[in-house]
């Protein structure tokens, strides 16, 4: 596969649906990333330092798919770990390394390799500074944990061997549910945009920018945030994007359907206003395309019922989600 940003993200694509600017922005930190190791002993590649991301967008947009996906077009050991099983141990710090192991098992036991992968941390928000209970450890003192890898730390293993985190790349993912209303009572740049109209598309893009501020004011505390220096933003998917993710990437629900059907000899077909209405009520759900599935399955199911009993069909023809499918023997 071709390693440039524009590659990367023509790989994301494959699998991941709209999200442009998270592609990008990912894109160009893994990029940049794979860049600054070919250029180790590098002034410049020190002084570049380490972009660390943090992915934000509403839940069921595709933040932990884009992670996931990115992990397998390119060649460097990932490993996923999920804050919320950090904060529901006392021993976060032992949680963290066997993370940081799990990582070097990935890379085969190579340390180097390891030393350069890439740790995703998901549900990173759930770390919002707030009293822990009892048995558990604070979301703030998880904050301060990760904060030393982060930045880059020798850390002991339990084999007895050490890792630098150093040039490991980090990604945080969160949902971060009421950061948006933190986020438009800080908006500032309003009155510029009376004097250049050309500037408007940047003067927009300043102005949904999520500042370090905003995190803080979110539960984050300013060290954690401050070693997050780029953030992406995934927007909420609109209909015609959850009818893409229906219908396109090569694993997509209505494949994956085809391919029961077939299995059974049957020919599915469905029609586009399906798609279309079954995105409509998603959207109500406002759980991402989360909810797809549940309501592909609930019109699927009573056709997958009698099926198997009924030999002579050969072909289910659905032409709306609120009418009879069709069963056809020819
Ligand atoms: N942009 C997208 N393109 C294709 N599929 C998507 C997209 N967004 C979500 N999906 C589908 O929805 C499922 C849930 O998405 P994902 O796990 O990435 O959500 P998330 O953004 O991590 O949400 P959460 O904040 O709740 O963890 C995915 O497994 C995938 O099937
Ligand atoms: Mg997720």
């Amino acid at each position: 596969m071709n390693l440039t940003p524009s590659g990367i993200v023509k790989f994301l694509d494959q699998y991941v649906i709209g999200q442009a600017d998270a592609k990008k922005v990912l894109a160009v930190v893994v990029y940049s990333h794979f860049r600054k190791l070919g250029l180790q002993r590098d002034s410049i590649a020190l002084a570049l330092g380490k972009s660390n991301v943090l992915l934000i967008g509403p839940t069921g947009t595709g933040k932990t798919l884009l992670c996931e996906t990115l992990s397998h077009a390119i060649d460097v050991p990932f490993v996923t770990a999920d804050a919320t099983s950090l904060a529901q141990t006392k021993y976060v710090n032992e949680e963290i390394e066997v993370m940081l192991m799990r990582l070097v098992s990935k890379a085969g036991g190579d340390m180097e390799k390891a030393e350069r992968g890439i740790v995703f941390i998901d549900e990173i928000d759930k770390l919002k500074s707030a009293g822990g209970q009892a048995g558990t450890s604070s979301g703030e003192s998880v904050q301060h944990a990760l904060l030393k890898i982060m930045e880059g730390a020798p850390v002991k293993l339990g084999t007895g061997q050490t890792i630098d985190t150093s040039n490991i790349l980090f990604i945080c993912g969160g949902a971060f549910v009421g950061l948006d209303n933190v986020v438009s009572r800080s908006h500032t740049y309003g009155f510029i945009s009376l004097t250049d109209a050309v500037n408007q598309q940047i003067l927009e893009r300043l102005n949904s920018r999520i500042k370090p501020t905003d995190l803080i004011s979110f539960g984050l505390i300013p060290e954690f945030t401050g070693r997050l220096p780029v953030v992406a933003s995934l927007q909420p998917l609109t209909e015609a994007l959850l009818v893409r993710i229906m219908t396109e990437p090569e694993n997509c629900l209505y494949r994956q359907f085809r391919a029961v059907f077939e299995s059974e000899g049957v020919e599915l077909r469905i029609a586009p206003k399906v798609f279309s209405e079954i995105a409509a009520l998603a959207v109500e759900y406002k759980v991402g395309a989360r909810s797809l599935r549940g309501i592909f399955e609930e019109m699927i199911t009573p056709i997958l019922y009698v099926v198997p009993d009924r030999r002579e069909i050969r072909k289910v023809v659905i032409t709306s989600l609120f009418a009879e499918a069709s069963l056809l023997t020819e």
